[in-house]
């Protein structure tokens, strides 16, 4: 069946994978990609299903202003350009199979797994692994699995360590100029291959939007993020909206 085209939005290719969050299509030219950003919400693991109305657009506006702002400091990434309210153009890549967790604050399964309080701050940021597999619920792992079972090498994860903690400076400072403590978030990196085939680079991919990072607002703690969904605390629509307004995005629909 074709893609449906919908007001605003671009003709899409061939589908290539349905995610929770976001569905990918065949980009217009090779070597490209379309993320669609839908209103979709999960948790643990997929057990927990449920929409947030808008989130797909403020994702996607999100995203791409993340994205630039780190491309604007040297951080390459796999965004090409915003197609619509809820589509992307990125470049396609070879996802390395680790989702790279940074912890400014300890919560959620650190606070659960390590018995200490949500709230308390670390003495240095903490980058931890999971390998990306949600059959297995995308389990912990430590940096000699990842070198031991070879699904990045030596100078990759130094480049993941290294690039991870500019991104994390940057972001932080980012969030606290519009009062949201930035706590903790999840990046994944993809391998952008030659033309050829035989050299590649490692570049960030995939998102970031309060689906995948927790937000907390720097006076009251209130949670501008996907815990609000997570928690049953209610509000999600209207936190994601807060966090896009403090940023100065748009909401303005193409539609
Ligand atoms: P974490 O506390 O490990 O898990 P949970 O959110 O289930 O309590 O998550 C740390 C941060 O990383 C949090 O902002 C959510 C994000 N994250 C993802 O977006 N996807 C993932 O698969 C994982 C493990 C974390």
């Amino acid at each position: 069946m074709p893609p449906e085209n919908l007001k605003g939005e671009t003709s899409r290719g061939e589908k290539l994978y349905e995610g929770k969050a976001k569905t990918l299509y065949k980009g217009p030219v090779p070597g490209t990609i379309i993320q669609y950003f839908k209103d979709d919400a999960t948790a643990f693991n997929a057990q927990k299903k449920g929409t947030i109305t808008g989130k797909g657009i403020i994702n996607n506006k999100m995203t791409e202003l993340v994205m630039k702002n780190l491309e604007h400091i040297g951080i390459p990434t796999h965004f090409l350009e915003r197609l619509s309210d809820r589509e992307q153009l990125v470049r396609k890549v070879e996802i390395v199979p680790l989702e790279v967790i940074v912890r400014n604050i300890v919560a959620g399964t650190m606070a659960k797994r390590l018995g200490i309080e949500e709230g308390t701050p670390l003495e240095r940021p903490l980058i931890e692994f999971s390998l990306k597999d949600d059959s297995l619920g995308d389990p912990l792992i430590a940096e000699e699995h990842i070198l031991s079972l070879d699904l990045a090498d030596e100078a990759e994860l130094a480049e993941i360590f290294d690039m991870t903690r500019q991104i994390n400076d940057f972001l932080r400072g980012m969030f606290a100029g519009v009062g949201i403590n930035l706590v903790d978030f999840k990046l994944e990196y993809g391998r952008l291959y030659d033309d050829d085939g035989e050299g590649y680079c490692l570049i960030l991919a995939d998102e970031f939007s309060p689906d995948n990072c927790r937000l907390w607002d720097m006076v009251t703690n209130e949670k501008l993020d996907k815990d609000r969904f997570r928690r049953d605390l209610g509000g999600e629509v209207d936190a994601y909206r807060e966090v896009a307004r403090r940023l100065g995005i748009s909401l303005e629909t193409a539609d």
